[in-house]
């Protein structure tokens, strides 16, 4: 797989701004007079809940968890697991589940159904981006920001084998496989 090295812009850092003001408006209004929490998928989500929270007006709190997988390539799933566990009580709270991209869903899916393990009063699905055209596995996206073309997506958090993470704007590489 070889990348061109230029990223292009997909979303500008100005619609990106306004479509997590969309999700916060919306997020806010279903979690008033709640006390949710908030669980980051590490690290692509992290700008974005960075720029999601500030923009919430109502008690909550942040914790993040990470996954591995191993053996995997950009279609077949790989052995999933929880390496960075949770250092917070699941069981009767309200969590919102913050993610980069959901491609083709196994992560989100593992995820959630992990989650719903350890019983918690409701869990939702927040994602910055979507990409259907490569979903393996159905995954109910609660809030949502973008839907993308199938491109390999990279900046506001997210990258390419670490490369491009800081860049304001939702950029794309090319891919040749
Ligand atoms: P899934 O398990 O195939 O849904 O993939 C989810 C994870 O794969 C995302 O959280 C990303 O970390 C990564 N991923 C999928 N597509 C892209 C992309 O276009 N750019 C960067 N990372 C991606
Ligand atoms: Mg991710």
């Amino acid at each position: 797989m070889s990348f061109q090295a230029k990223p292009r812009v997909l979303f500008s850092r100005q619609e990106i701004e306004a479509t997590v003001r969309k999700l916060a408006a919306e997020i806010s209004q279903d979690y008033q007079g709640k006390h949710p929490l908030l669980l980051g998928i590490l690290k692509g989500s992290f700008m974005f809940m960075a720029d999601l929270i500030r923009l919430l007006d109502f008690p909550l709190e942040v914790e993040f968890i990470s996954l591995s997988s191993y053996g995997r390539g950009r279609s077949t799933p790989g052995e999933l697991k929880v390496v960075q566990g949770l250092r917070s009580q699941i069981r009767g709270r309200d969590v919102l589940v913050v993610e980069d991209i959901v491609d083709t869903g196994h992560s989100a899916a593992f995820l959630l159904d992990y989650l719903r393990k350890k019983k918690p009063a409701s869990l939702k699905l927040c994602a910055l981006t979507d990409k259907p055209s490569r979903r393996k596995v159905p995954v109910t996206i609660d809030y949502l920001g973008f839907t993308v073309p199938d491109k390999f997506i990279v900046g506001y958090g997210i990258d390419w084998d670490e490369r491009f993470r800081y860049l304001p704007d939702i950029c794309f590489v090319e891919v040749e496989d």
